[in-house]
């Protein structure tokens, strides 16, 4: 077979950006874990001002600082031997509040590659891996990687695509958030709603904890209730709204929860599901954010679907057409696609 050597050099220019990535994804953690970014984004400065201001070693520092230079997450002035952030860098590594805010994502992938031995035993084995079971770096990394995105749409756009619910919300309503995780959407929601309750659900008791702990550190606590459960077991029957955040595709059994969804729902109520965007065929997934899901669907989503009763294994690019089968197979009468981001797609299905 004849080589193509400008294919091949073209896949080894991508291997290269690649690798860079993978090894990055680590320099990014301990840039965030540190005060790095922070720090530099007061003003340019050399290595050992770095290295004063953040109490770190100089020598460490400058490798640090060389290979974020070399990988555009900072800007290095030769004349000067200063680094420092441009707005955007600055925007996107060390201002949390932003909508930008991309070091959580890092902290999730190393998170997760830390189960790969694992995960690779079980392509033999077929054995699923729960939630629970991960490096913490994945519990801290999704909240601070999706609590951007939520920040940035849930309250000004997500809730008022639904019809009817932001009116409801503002006049005091009873809110479930199923697969809470850390909290970060049913808070958001809180601080926005201050009339209505909100309770946040999962089944992992250390993601609750940390939950408990934000609400209290938000000044919410009072009107948000948080309890360790399981999307087809939470206790109350007469919600307004339900909210499941990035997690229906986790879940072994999605149809079984979105049939305790609906009991749960008062007649008149909604259930928002939000999902990773995705089409529905392989094919049309096959770019840049298909990438990023597939890969974390293989260590997260799919061994966490495997590990509970069912393990339909929905993958994180279900897409709208299976989600539809899923939410009319529970017997919700009414489903449509609200809004979509490129990273999300939220959909409103009502009884
Ligand atoms: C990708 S995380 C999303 C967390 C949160 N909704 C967010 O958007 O930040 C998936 C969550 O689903 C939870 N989960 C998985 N299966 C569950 C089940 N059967 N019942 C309740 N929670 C579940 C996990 O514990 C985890 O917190």
């Amino acid at each position: 077979m004849a080589i193509d050597s400008e294919k091949l050099n073209a896949f080894i220019g991508q291997f290269v950006g690649d690798l860079g990535a993978a090894v990055h994804a680590g320099m990014v953690v301990i840039g965030e874990k540190l005060g790095l970014y922070k720090t530099l984004a007061t003003g340019p400065m050399t290595s050992a001002e770095l290295a004063a201001k953040t109490k770190t070693d100089e020598r460490y520092l400058r490798e640090w600082l060389a290979s974020q230079a070399a990988g555009g997450y900072i800007t290095y002035d030769a004349k000067t031997n200063k680094f420092s952030l441009s707005e955007e860098q600055a925007f996107a590594l060390a201002k949390e509040d932003s909508p930008a805010y991309v070091p959580g994502a890092f902290e999730l992938a190393l998170g997760s590659l830390a189960a790969v031995p694992r995960i690779a035993e079980s392509f033999r084995s077929g054995a699923g891996m729960g939630w629970h079971e991960h490096d913490d770096g994945v519990f801290h990394g999704c909240e601070k990687f999706f609590r951007p995105g939520y920040a940035a749409n849930l309250v000004s756009s997500w809730i008022p695509s639904l019809q009817g619910v932001a009116e409801k919300l503002e006049s005091g309503a009873r809110v479930a958030d199923v697969g809470c995780g850390k909290g970060a959407s049913t808070i958001l929601m809180a601080k926005a709603f201050p009339k209505s309750h909100f309770f946040g659900f999962d089944y992992h008791p250390k993601s609750i904890e940390g939950a408990r702990e934000s609400a209290a550190k938000e000044g919410v606590s009072d009107r948000v209730t948080f309890d360790v459960a399981k999307a087809k077991e939470y206790p109350g029957g007469d919600y307004d709204f339900v909210a499941v955040f990035d997690c229906l595709h986790d879940m072994g059994d999605p149809i079984g929860a979105a049939s305790h969804v609906l009991r749960s729902l008062r007649k008149d109520g909604t259930w928002m599901i939000v999902e990773p965007f995705a089409k529905d065929e392989l094919k049309d997934n096959l770019n840049p954010v298909g990438r990023v899901y597939y890969s974390f669907s293989t260590l997260l989503c799919t061994p966490c679907s495997r590990s509970q009763e069912v393990g339909l294994c929905l993958g994180a690019q279900a897409g709208e057409k299976r989600i539809t089968e899923i939410v009319s197979t529970a017997g919700f009468t009414r489903f449509r696609r609200a809004t979509e981001t490129p990273f999300n797609m939220v959909y409103e299905a009502r009884p």
